[in-house]
């Protein structure tokens, strides 16, 4: 395939402040990892106690585990005081009885408070499930149900948003602001947490205990609870290493929330596990006070996102050029394929290379990557780590030959692995359904040299600013709306958020197409259930075109959209 071609010039020599190719390699032993852990010696383990607790126990007490500023607060927390507030947390949680295995919510913005309960909760072994503060009623509903969770940690103004009578296992609401008074099911966070003792004991776990659920959007069916185990801290513990970089005197930002997995495998896990200064910014997104995060803490290593670093190149290089970012050394991306032109921009402005990492929810932490030790392809999401074997395989399972696009595939298993789809086990073996393989979802190819080149997703899942969005949860919400009698939702390519969400519509007997209308229909999803899920652009007919079976051909919507042929038509309707 000739027209596969791409620019595939390695950007500048590699950087020799890096970890080496050879010490990449011989790190990657992972039984020589595993000793870094407790169960090493007594045959248990608990995350929490591997991210904070162990660091206490060998000397970095005092050294700042937590830097967090958002345009109200500007703190800063030592590993001991991690340790301390997530001890009282975990007391907190003991007090009403939560036990291990069971489903804690944590649902707020990010400020250190979710810190402190998400540490919390894995120390008495529950198994969190964060959530985007972004989500509304709906979102929270099939997650809270699905899991059937006992608890939630939140806030004030999003207390609303939980619809308690409609969940029958959620016991206990924790809530932290001063506003709320503890009530029937309603916890007061602050309150308990003074009178909570600081000191808590660890609830010692398998190495294939929970860990924590994120959910995740397929193309059809509600969001899937992609679930984690604690194991996945060798991976999570080793990609920090030869993928961040990581080193003692490192001060490390991950720009993500813990809503997305990427806020929790690389905001708090790699970094932790290597007892990195961790840099968290609440608040939302603006170019001037990103690089003031930058310029502010030394910032040494940074991972966010293509659609950042787009909007970062829309604000221009003079934004840059008013920040001192002379700290930074090594820059990483994931979420969504990375630019070539992004790539070249941050050469240019940052004077660095910016590493693509691919990986997913359900794989727990990253797997094919420009790792700081090998040269980069701009465009390319780089090689497998040491230890992973990827391939692009054909639909029976065979290994394609380079150049062959082809299902991106991983042989299994490898430690970070999701354990289960939770309450779906259909869907969970979905994804090896060829022998010996792990079926990503995305399609790609391999160049002669072993780089892989992302090429899209083969289902209908959409990927708006590094979001997973999946078109049925949004067509759900859409013809719940008095106006929609059918709705069908693809991915419209964007400069700046990769995709956006399209909605084609048709409209029930008495209403007209108008832009209020539009107006009103986006406010609809947006306030029902989330903004990202929200379709930036409507488009109404008066018919969708539906297979014999009923269900909507998107794959015809998204021809239509970017006038491509259409292709086989012969189960649609007429
Ligand atoms: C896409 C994010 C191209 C891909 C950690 C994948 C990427 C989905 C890249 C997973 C990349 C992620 N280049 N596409 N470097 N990284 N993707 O579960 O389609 O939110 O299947 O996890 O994002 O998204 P998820």
């Amino acid at each position: 395939m000739e027209n596969l071609h791409q620019e595939r010039v390695a950007v500048t020599a590699v950087n020799p402040n890096m970890r080496s190719y050879e010490e990449t390699y011989s790190s990657f032993q992972f039984e020589e990892v595993e000793k870094q852990f407790s169960w090493y010696e007594t045959g248990k383990v608990n995350m929490a106690y591997e991210l904070i607790d162990r660091h206490v126990h060998n000397g970095l007490s005092d050294k700042i585990a937590l830097y967090y500023s958002d345009n109200a607060r500007d703190e800063q927390y030592t590993f001991a005081d991690l340790s301390k507030q997530s001890n009282r947390f975990a007391n907190v949680l003991r007090k009403l009885g939560i036990n291990k295995g069971e489903r804690i919510f944590i649902f707020m913005p990010r400020t250190p408070e979710l810190y402190f309960s998400l540490l919390g909760s894995l120390k008495v072994g529950a198994v969190v499930g964060p959530l985007f503060e972004a989500f509304m009623e709906s979102a929270v509903k099939d997650r809270l149900l699905d899991s059937e969770a006992v608890a939630i940690v939140t806030t004030p103004a999003l207390l609303g948003r939980i619809p308690r009578s409609e969940l029958p296992s959620l016991k206990h609401i924790i809530v932290f602001g001063d506003e709320v008074e503890a009530g029937e099911g309603i916890v007061n966070f602050s309150s308990e947490m003074a009178q909570a003792s600081e000191e808590a004991e660890i609830e010692w776990l398998g190495r294939e205990d929970g860990l924590i659920i994120h959910y995740t959007s397929g193309s059809t069916g509600k969001p899937k609870g992609v679930f984690h185990v604690q194991n996945a801290m060798i991976q999570h513990y080793y990609t920090g290493k030869v993928v961040l970089d990581l080193k003692s005197d490192d001060i490390y930002w991950c720009t993500a929330d813990p809503g997305w997995v990427t806020g929790t495998s690389y905001g708090i896990f790699a970094p932790w596990l290597n007892g990195a200064s961790n840099v968290i910014r609440g608040g939302r997104f603006s170019p001037s006070d990103w690089y003031n995060t930058i310029q502010k803490y030394g910032v040494t290593v940074w991972y966010s996102a293509p659609t950042a670093f787009r909007m970062l190149m829309g604000a221009g290089d003079d934004t840059v050029k008013q920040f001192d970012l002379s700290s930074l050394r090594h820059v990483l991306s994931v979420g969504e394929p990375l630019n070539p032109e992004v790539v070249r921009w941050g050469l240019k402005v940052y004077n660095q290379r910016i590493h693509d990492t691919w990986w997913m929810t359900e794989t727990g932490g990253q797997l094919i990557c420009n790792y700081p030790s090998m040269e980069i392809k701009p465009g390319s999401m780089g090689k497998p780590l040491p230890g992973v074997q990827a391939a692009i395989i054909d639909d029976s399972g065979n290994e394609l030959p380079p150049y062959r696009m082809g299902n991106l595939a991983i042989r299994t298993p490898w430690p970070s692995m999701m354990r289960k789809i939770w309450n779906n086990p259909s869907k969970y073996e979905e994804y090896f359904r060829l022998q010996g393989w792990y079926v990503s979802g995305d399609s790609a190819y391999q160049d002669e040299d072993g780089y892989f080149w992302f090429q899209g997703r083969i289902d209908d899942v959409i990927n708006t600013s590094g979001e997973r969005v999946g078109p049925f949860e949004v067509e759900s919400k859409l013809v719940e709306h008095p106006a929609v009698a059918e709705a069908g939702v693809i991915g419209k390519p964007d400069p700046m958020r990769g995709e956006i969400i399209k909605a084609f519509i048709s409209l029930r007997e008495g209403y007209e197409a108008s832009e209020e209308l539009k107006q009103d229909i986006y406010k609809f999803v947006k306030e029902g259930l989330s903004a990202h899920a929200a379709p930036r652009e409507i488009e109404f007919k008066d018919k969708l075109p539906k297979t014999r079976s009923g269900k909507i051909m998107r794959r015809v919507l998204k021809a239509w959209e970017l006038s491509l042929p259409t292709g086989d038509l012969s189960t649609i309707e007429d």
